[in-house]
């Protein structure tokens, strides 16, 4: 794998055990799909690369940024960009002071990686119900990213048998 990457770019020990996670989760869900593997692959492993230059949820564009900027396909940094919580859809990236357009994931590599990312805590698994806890404390107990991370859970749980 391209480890030796994530440590050339300069990653913290914290963003590489937490990437190595989300890879494995990543692969677990992906298992029960035609997928890219290696999209996903790359995708998982360099999602938060954007941490580098922020914590806050611009590291999504960061992360986009420093991937084109290293040659990545744009496929793989697209999937940096739209990881953050299960997808932004415009109308809330232009309240959040994001550049306006959307930002949800869209491809079945996309959403496997932002949701592999959403059911990792730091490198610990953990099931829905934990997360959707976490983001009612954090953004409110109704906030519409609550549903949208309900509906993609949904959507990558159908296919397991
Ligand atoms: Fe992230």
């Amino acid at each position: 794998m391209n480890l030796k990457l994530l440590e050339d770019l300069n990653c913290s020990s914290y963003i590489i055990e937490h990437s190595q996670a989300v890879l494995k989760k990543a692969q677990t869900i992906s298992d029960h799909f035609n997928v890219d593997i290696e999209l996903v692959e790359d995708g998982a492993l360099f999602h938060d690369v954007g941490r580098l230059k922020t914590q806050g949820i611009y590291h999504g564009i960061e992360g986009a940024k420093i991937l084109e900027e290293h040659y990545f396909p744009q496929k793989v940094a697209r999937i940096a960009e739209v990881h953050i919580g299960a997808g932004i859809p415009e109308e809330e990236a232009i309240l959040l002071g994001l550049p306006p357009r959307d930002y949800m994931p869209l491809t079945l590599e996309e959403k496997i990686v932002a949701h592999a990312d959403n059911l990792i805590h730091g490198t610990r698994e953990v099931n829905l119900d934990f997360v959707i806890e976490k983001w009612r404390k954090n953004m409110g107990y109704n906030h519409p990213s609550i549903d949208r991370l309900i509906n993609l859970d949904e959507e990558l749980r159908s296919e397991i048998p």
